[in-house]
């Protein structure tokens, strides 16, 4: 009794912590305190971006030896890998978002941030452009502005390859106003094949949902409109729901092909047993406003009806980036991205780094690459910080011209150590995905080899690992909230 009196007490005491943690927590983060106004004597440091790569970056940079100013289209940094949650009504859009000036507000020096989109880099005069491209524009909406040092993290667009119709019939699936396109046109696709008077046809053409592209982004997509149909739409809509098909569409022999064979064969499979249908070793060759044409091992060519179009075939370099690469021909040779050096540092551009998808190197384009390089190249401009204070103060110490020689040697000594910098170096935590039916894989570089796992249990590490990533509390709280919503009540069927 008495062993259950201090369990209770205990437990009691760990609850008013935890929500007193959570309390402090919530409050820190809403509430920030006072910053450094920015210094006329300190470099100007431009991020270009509000993605993984530079948010990672701000999160981890002393601002104190710098000015900073970001410059982003968009004015928040976006958890992509819940993504394709967001398609379905799992995940409502805004718990996955978190605004760039809650994480610049809780900088020791003020941060510029604006809503604007990088037109061009001068790296010769070291200067950006850049423009509001917003509905509502001011007086001034082109700005140039000068850089010491420039953050490039613009990430990629989406690959199409120059198929004709892509841009203007497919949905992508890389901002969140893709994701609320496609929830949209997926509700509307269903209300529209319930209307009245339908033709058989018509109805199975509208409740077809393609897939192009079986790489990450498509079979998770694929996999939450499977969720969608078993759980929802047989309950709300019975008398079309099982009209609904699901086919992804993919060029190689296999989808996944990063992943580990023993999980392509267990996605695959779970996809056949949920009926979503793979075509692998086929190609689309041009879209129209209601079908694909693909083209198959054989060289056969037939026109595959759709309602909607999810369009997830890998990125591409964003205009800015490619015009930034012309302006080094001889030394950016890659029409992939940026080519930097092992400290990040763009070759034949000073002060210019670029870290993320917009860059040419050995790493795979993710959010784990992107992040990892973001907190690195802090740590580079932490040094590159402490190097102009050791600067100053062996200047004062030398123009004093009463300092002694060991005081001198120190700071020397302290200069010449913040000066080496080691290279980059990526450390791979593994690979996940989402395959519906509370189903997810797992490649995890475990045990110094690869342990690869699939089902319900893959889904829960997928789960906890990635609302542990996540950027806040409220983020956190946010997801949590959505997943329980939808155990309760099921997804929101209304259509905006
Ligand atoms: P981004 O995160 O794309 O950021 C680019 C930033 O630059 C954005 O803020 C954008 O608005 C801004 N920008 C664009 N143009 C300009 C301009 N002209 N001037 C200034 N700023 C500009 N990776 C994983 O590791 N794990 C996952 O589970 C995973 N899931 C994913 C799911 C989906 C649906 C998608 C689409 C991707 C996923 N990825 C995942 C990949 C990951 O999102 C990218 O690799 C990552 O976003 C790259 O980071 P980045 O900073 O280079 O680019
Ligand atoms: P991807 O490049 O990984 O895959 C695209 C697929 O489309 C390829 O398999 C390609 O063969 C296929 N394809 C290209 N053209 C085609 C055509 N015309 N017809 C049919 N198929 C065609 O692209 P994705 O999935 O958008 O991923 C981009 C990056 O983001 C990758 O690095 C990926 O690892 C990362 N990512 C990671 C996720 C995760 O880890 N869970 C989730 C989503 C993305």
């Amino acid at each position: 009794r008495r062993a259950w009196t201090l369990v209770s007490r205990g437990a009691i005491l760990a609850a008013i912590g935890a929500v007193c943690t959570f309390v402090y927590v919530t409050q820190t983060e809403t509430n920030p305190g006072d910053q450094l106004p920015q210094d006329p004597t300190k470099k100007t440091l431009v991020v270009l971006g509000s993605g993984w790569g530079a948010t990672s970056f701000l999160k981890h940079l002393d601002t104190e030896e710098f000015n900073v100013i970001v410059i982003s289209p968009r004015n928040y940094f976006l958890f992509t890998p819940l993504l394709p949650s967001v398609t379905v009504g799992t995940l409502e859009a805004r718990s996955l978002i978190q605004p760039t000036r809650f994480i610049t507000r809780h900088k020791k020096r003020n941060v510029l941030v604006y809503e604007a989109q990088g037109q061009d880099v001068d790296p010769v005069n070291k200067t950006v452009t850049f423009s509001d491209n917003s509905e509502i524009q001011g007086a001034a909406s082109t700005v140039t502005i000068a850089y010491d040092y420039l953050v490039y993290a613009v990430g990629c667009e989406n690959q199409t390859f120059g198929i004709k119709g892509v841009a203007d019939h497919a949905c992508f699936l890389k901002e969140l106003s893709d994701a609320d396109k496609i929830r949209q046109r997926l509700m509307d696709c269903i209300e529209t094949a319930a209307f009245p008077g339908q033709t058989e046809e018509e109805i199975n053409r509208l409740m077809h949902m393609v897939v192009v592209g079986g790489g990450p982004t498509g079979v998770e997509y694929a996999g939450e409109l499977h969720d969608f149909l078993i759980d929802d739409l047989r309950k709300w809509y019975p008398e079309i729901a099982d009209k609904l098909r699901i086919t992804l569409i993919e060029a190689l022999p296999n989808v996944l092909p990063a992943f580990s064979k023993e999980l392509i064969r267990y996605t695959e499979s779970t996809f056949k047993e949920n009926e979503i249908e793979v075509l692998t070793r086929t190609m689309v060759k041009d879209v129209g406003a209601k079908s694909v044409l693909v083209q198959d091992a054989n060289k056969e060519e037939r026109e595959i009806p759709y309602g909607l179009l999810v369009w997830a075939t890998g990125n591409t370099s964003r205009p800015i980036t490619r015009n930034l690469l012309a302006k080094l021909p001889n030394i950016q040779t890659q029409r992939r991205g940026i080519v930097v050096d092992d400290y990040l540092s763009m070759l034949g551009a000073d002060g210019v780094f670029a870290i993320g998808d917009c860059t040419a190197t050995q790493y795979a384009p993710t959010a784990q690459v992107a992040s990892q390089q973001g907190q690195y190249l802090a740590q580079v401009f932490g040094r590159i910080g402490l190097k102009s204070k050791y600067e100053r103060k062996l200047a004062k110490l030398r123009e004093s011209g009463d300092a002694s020689p060991e005081k001198l040697e120190n700071v020397v000594k302290k200069l010449n150590r913040v000066s080496k910098l080691t290279p980059f170096h990526y450390s791979h935590q593994g690979s996940l995905a989402y395959i519906g039916s509370e189903k997810a894989i797992a490649d995890l570089p475990l045990f110094n080899g690869n342990v690869a796992s699939g089902g319900g249990a893959a889904m829960l590490f997928w789960r906890s690992a990635y609302v542990s990533t996540l950027y806040s509390v409220r983020n956190r709280t946010l997801v949590l909230a959505d997943w329980m919503k939808v155990k309760l009540f099921g997804r929101d069927v209304s259509r905006e």
